[in-house]
């Protein structure tokens, strides 16, 4: 499968900030070819092609140049670390990533588990801090409660889940929204389609 005589390749994330995603793009004029079905992975039309894919894979897929540009949250690209043009807050999908404990534990941390071990690493350094990184890849939450690590850093959102947990928020250690990301070639080698989407998004937003 090629995307040879598309115009643009599109990566979008699926959940949360799909069907924003779609209507952004909408209003800034471009209706983006839909899915046809659950199982449909990517979908092409009027030179357009769309793929959609775990949140985290979006940079990848970005950055290697597969697609020419997506949308992704920045608590994901500040764990990626890939070189991308990273143009717009689009503005939607705000969340935090904070530092997440049990309430009344002040005890030394020793041990923090993430879906986001790369930047909890480096917040760490940041602060002089040593401690073990765990990786994880859901329910993170559920570490802090149980003890399999003494503290957590994760998305809060609504803050529902923290709630529902009885955790508390220490710290917010960064700020995310989503954002539009473009390889930087794609940008050189199509710049007469990118650069007027640009424009158009940053005026929806600005
Ligand atoms: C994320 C995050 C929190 C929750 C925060 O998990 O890991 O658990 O959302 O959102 P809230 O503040 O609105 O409750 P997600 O729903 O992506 O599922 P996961 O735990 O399976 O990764």
């Amino acid at each position: 499968m090629s995307f040879a005589g598309t115009e643009l390749v599109i990566a979008l994330p699926k959940g949360r900030m799909m069907a924003e995603a779609y209507e952004t793009f909408a209003r800034a004029g471009l209706e983006l070819p839909r899915a046809r079905g659950e199982r449909d992975l990517w979908h092409r039309s009027g030179g357009l092609a769309v793929l959609e894919l775990r949140g985290a894979d979006v940079p990848t897929y970005v950055d290697l140049g597969i697609a020419d540009l997506g949308v992704v949250g920045r608590d994901v690209l500040l764990e990626a670390g890939r070189d991308l043009y990273e143009p717009v807050d689009l503005g939607f999908g705000a969340c935090r990533l904070s530092l997440i404990r049990r309430p009344g534990d002040e005890t030394p941390i020793r041990r923090i588990a993430s879906k986001y071990p790369r930047f909890t690493q480096s917040w760490l350094r940041s602060r002089g801090m040593v401690a073990d990184v765990v990786k994880l890849h859901g329910s993170v939450e559920l570490a802090a409660l149980v003890g399999l690590a003494d503290a957590v850093v994760d998305v809060v959102q609504t803050g529902n889940t923290l709630r529902a947990a009885g955790l508390i928020e220490v710290e917010t250690l960064a700020r995310s929204s989503a954002r539009l990301v473009v390889n930087k070639s794609s940008l050189k080698l199509k710049r007469g389609v990118i650069r007027p989407l640009i424009d158009k998004l940053r005026n929806l937003v600005g």
